[in-house]
């Protein structure tokens, strides 16, 4: 079954990790995809010739979600490219852990703008033809510590609690045009971001895991699956915890 045929979706942060497998599962199910990443390096590359090859047109555009302009130009570039914008998947972001006695004012305003000023940017830039369109779902990437807190992460829970706040508030106000608007909150998932941390600390999320392990991008692309898809098409202003029971 293909329950993206023919729609087009955007996704930022594409080139790796949560973003890449988002890009791929939305292709088997039919979608168009036009995806951004910071610059075109060899994982963008081959995302774009991976992604054409299975029978969909699909383009990458290096583009900063964090800068307004930037995300207004790649949005106006990526409609006269396909026409349309059925989903857009706000993936992209970055983490700069610290404790607040250390946390310096640039990795506070580098995460705030990364993680939570890009949906801004990308939500107000494709929201003209959504409204034109009368259709649309947006889909934005928390995390369980936007929604539960987490010491050294004081950056990264505010932008993904901004996130949450910034989701309820946008199904409220274009849901009467029939634009949805939800978030996901993923656990521990194993990527390369994840893989930064050293053995013992993973273990230690491991055990705190009900599920008892990190869970995969796939399995948080078919969460974005169901909610770019019209199966979820009374489901608006919500957060999925996609976290093995980590976050109940
Ligand atoms: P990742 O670091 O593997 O991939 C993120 C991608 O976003 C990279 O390709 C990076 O180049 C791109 N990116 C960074 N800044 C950007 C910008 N300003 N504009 C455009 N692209 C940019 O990260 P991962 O693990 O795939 O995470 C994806 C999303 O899921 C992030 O928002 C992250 O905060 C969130 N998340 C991840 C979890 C995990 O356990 N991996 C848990 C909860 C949330």
């Amino acid at each position: 079954m293909e329950l993206l045929k023919d729609k087009v979706a955007i996704i930022t942060g594409a080139s790796r990790g949560i973003g890449k497998s988002i890009a791929i599962t939305f292709a088997k199910h039919g979608a168009n995809i036009a995806f951004t990443d910071l610059k075109q390096d060899e994982n963008f590359t081959a995302l774009e010739k991976e992604l054409n090859s299975m029978g969909v047109k699909a383009k990458g555009y290096a583009s900063n979600a964090a800068n307004f302009q930037n995300s207004q130009d790649t949005v106006d570039q990526i409609i006269k490219d396909f026409g349309r914008v059925d989903a857009l998947i706000n993936n992209a972001g970055i983490t700069q852990d610290n404790l607040l006695m250390r946390m310096t004012e640039d990795q506070w305003d580098a995460v705030i703008n990364v993680n939570l000023k890009s949906i801004f940017n990308m939500t107000k830039a494709v929201q003209k033809i959504m409204l034109k369109q009368k259709s649309g779902s947006i889909v934005n990437m928390s995390s369980v510590v936007g929604v539960g807190g987490n010491a050294g992460q004081s950056n990264y829970s505010a932008s993904k609690a901004g996130i949450i706040g910034f989701t309820k508030s946008i199904a409220k106000e274009l849901g009467s045009r029939n634009i949805r608007c939800n978030a996901i909150a993923p656990g521990f998932i194993v990527t390369e971001m994840t893989a930064k941390l050293p053995q013992d600390v993973v273990e230690g999320w491991y055990q705190k895991i009900p599920l008892k392990r990190g869970g995969s991008p796939e399995e948080v692309a078919n969460t974005a699956l169901y909610l770019a898809s019209d199966l979820s098409s009374y489901v608006s202003g919500q957060t999925i915890n996609v976290c093995g029971a980590m976050q109940t």
